[in-house]
């Protein structure tokens, strides 16, 4: 959450800047602010809406300069004002500074500086960070051994902060200086031709950079125009390790697509090819994993697996749990992250615990993988972007491989989770009790998937129409049962998130248990209705509804001899295995509410009040 870009070079930092955040503004887009140093003073514009608004405001400003840092915001402390946008100035106008995170006891700093005659424009945590820096900087020597005043000074107030953070500060006293540090916040500095960009994620420096350093929690970096030096927050150097990002430019745009969302609902076939790729073992029976760092014998003493996460990679997790438990049979819970870190969950050393983040830096996901570490537990992680928190906290892990996701609404990363699921489900299946020709046939299903979600692509026109039909609704429910059950629950966050209508997940027999009276003529009910042991009992649910005069809209696979007139729209999907039916079934939700949502005028890749990657609590 929130959007972070410095620029430290030869160039106008100022339009840099401004790229950067027009790519950054997926993590937060309700005010945005660009300050400069120029001539020992600080020049900045920012204004509450998006980073349009503020390039034309800095247009009009001629703002310039080659030493600056920008911020799109996603409002937690203050409301949506000039004001409360960042960067924040101190009061002495020496210090200009953008954050990322939450000061827990800003409330005490700011009590602590007001009494020092510092004074503060905005209702927000962050302000008080720069008037702290301000106030050790004037207590500060003028020179500390082998560090500047300005480091020093950031480093003192950090000591003194508790909370979260990823923060770039720029010093009147230091022409051409940014400092910039990071606790549970990402930071990532791109090491350029004669200029450095921070960033809070790698594709606002993708663009000029490809060679880039993630720096650690407790890690202050110090960029000047020639060189950048990391230290931790006890004064210890850091030999910094320049890491290659393996995607280009062209990931993160749009191409001939509206919405990201669309375009990444699309590239769903090359994804899941992508997540797959020299992933299965030589004889082709099994699935193999090349970061787990826990050998096949320790995988194998396993006898319970615990998995964690939020939002869309939650429901990620629900479908592993059924894939394992009917695959591999061994039991598995899977808990929100948010309720984990906090419910002192009883763990036994035969547990395997898993995280999913496709952010990699969901903080309550984080928090839950550390108190697991805590507790002496080996955590794996799946996770889509690499160098990202979890993916260097976790014991070992398993990445998506699926490019960028840009999209505010996860779609390819939901995809390609599964499929890992899956994948997870069959090694382990074939270390118990799966024969070798099942999982031959399990191997052959997955490499299938891509061409059956190609396949099921080519109904987007066909539901675009069906789309047209429902927008109007405020109301609608989705229904499924067993691995599609996580699939309702994905359909009703799918649609509500980016088209605000109020939508609920249910499994189908659970409607006659309360929710069935939510139905009418004014809500329709989308089921999942497969081919399968338990079709005649899905069919019996949707006749239900029917007799309340709800309308249906059903998923089911090619053949399935749907009783005639219980359904007013079908979508067909391609019969598949059981590990590959919930990734072709979300092609049908995900388009689903993505044409609701277009067509109701909502602006799918910003959906209001969210933002990717949640990393406040
Ligand atoms: C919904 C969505 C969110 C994320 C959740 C976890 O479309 O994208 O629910 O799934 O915030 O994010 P990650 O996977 O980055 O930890």
């Amino acid at each position: 959450m929130c959007g972070i870009v410095g620029y430290v070079g030869k160039q106008n930092a100022v339009s840099i800047i401004l790229e950067g955040l027009k790519r950054l503004e997926y993590r937060g887009y309700d005010s945005a602010g660009v300050c400069v140093e120029k001539g020992r003073k600080l020049d900045l514009v920012k204004k509450a809406g998006r980073v349009d608004n503020l390039a034309k405001a800095v247009a009009k400003h001629r703002l310039a300069g080659t030493t600056g840092i920008g911020h799109t915001r996603w409002a937690t402390h203050g409301g949506v004002t000039d004001e409360n946008a960042h960067p924040h100035v101190s009061s002495d106008e020496k210090f200009a500074l953008i954050h990322n995170g939450v000061i827990e006891n800003y409330a005490q700093i700011k009590t602590f500086l007001s009494g020092k005659g510092y004074t503060f424009q905005s209702e927000t945590d962050t302000e008080v960070l720069c008037n702290l820096i301000a106030y050790h900087y004037a207590k500060e020597p003028a020179r500390t051994k082998g560090h500047s005043r300005f480091v020093e000074s950031v480093r003192k107030t950090l000591r003194h902060v508790e909370g979260t953070y990823g923060i770039a500060v720029l010093c009147v006293d230091f022409p051409g200086e940014i400092v910039g540090a990071r606790k549970a916040s990402p930071l990532i500095l791109g090491v350029g031709d004669n200029e450095y960009i921070l960033a809070s994620d790698a594709s606002a420096l993708v663009s000029r950079t490809q060679n880039v350093v993630y720096l650690k929690d407790g890690e202050i970096v110090h960029l000047t125009p020639k060189n950048f030096s990391i230290s931790t927050l006890d004064q210890a150097d850091v030999s910094p390790v320049v890491d290659k990002i393996t995607w280009s430019i062209a990931d993160s745009e749009l191409g001939k697509h509206t919405h990201f969302m669309e375009k990444e609902i699309f590239e769903q076939p090359t994804a899941l090819e992508n997540a797959m790729r020299g992933r299965f073992s030589a004889d082709g029976s099994t699935a193999q994993f090349g970061g787990l760092n826990i050998t096949a014998s320790e995988f194998r003493e396993m006898e319970r697996f615990m998995f964690c996460a939020c939002g869309t990679a939650w429901h990620a997790c629900l479908v592993t749990e059924h894939l394992i438990e009917r695959f591999a049979r061994i039991p598995v819970e899977v808990d929100y992250a948010s309720e984990f870190r906090y419910r002192n969950s009883p763990l036994d050393a035969r547990t395997l615990f898993f995280v999913m983040s496709q952010s990699g830096e969901t903080i309550d996901t984080l928090a839950a993988l550390r108190e697991a570490k805590r507790k002496g537990y080996r955590v794996m992680a799946v996770n889509n972007v690499v160098g990202s928190s979890i993916a260097r906290e976790a014991d070992g892990g398993i990445y998506q491989h699926v490019g960028p996701e840009v999209g505010v609404a996860s779609t390819k990363a939901f995809t390609s989770q599964l499929l890992i699921g899956a994948m997870i489900a069959l090694y382990v299946a074939r270390m118990r009790d799966m024969s070798f020709s099942d999982g031959v046939g399990y191997v052959n299903a997955l490499k299938g998937a891509p061409d059956l979600v190609r396949k099921t692509l080519k109904q987007a026109a066909k539901i675009k129409v069906i789309a047209k039909k429902y927008a109007g609704y405020n109301d609608m429910l989705f229904l499924g049962r067993l691995s599609l059950f996580p699939l309702a629950l994905e359909g009703a966050l799918k649609l509500k998130e980016i088209s605000y209508i109020h939508a609920e997940g249910y499994p189908a027999a659970e409607m006659k248990h309360g929710p069935i009276a939510l139905v009418s003529e004014k809500c329709p009910s989308v089921f999942f209705a497969p081919k399968g042991e338990i079709f005649s009992k899905i069919v019996s649910s949707m006749q239900e509804i029917k007799a309340r005069k709800g309308p249906i809209i059903a998923i089911t696979t090619e053949g399935s001899d749907l009783p005639k007139g219980v359904a007013d729209d079908v979508i067909e999907i391609p019969e598949c295995h059981e590990a590959v039916l919930p990734i072709v079934a979300a092609i049908p939700i995900q388009l689903l509410s993505y044409y609701i949502a277009v067509e109701r005028g909502c602006d799918v890749d910003k959906p209001r009040n969210l933002a990717k990657s949640v990393t406040v609590e």
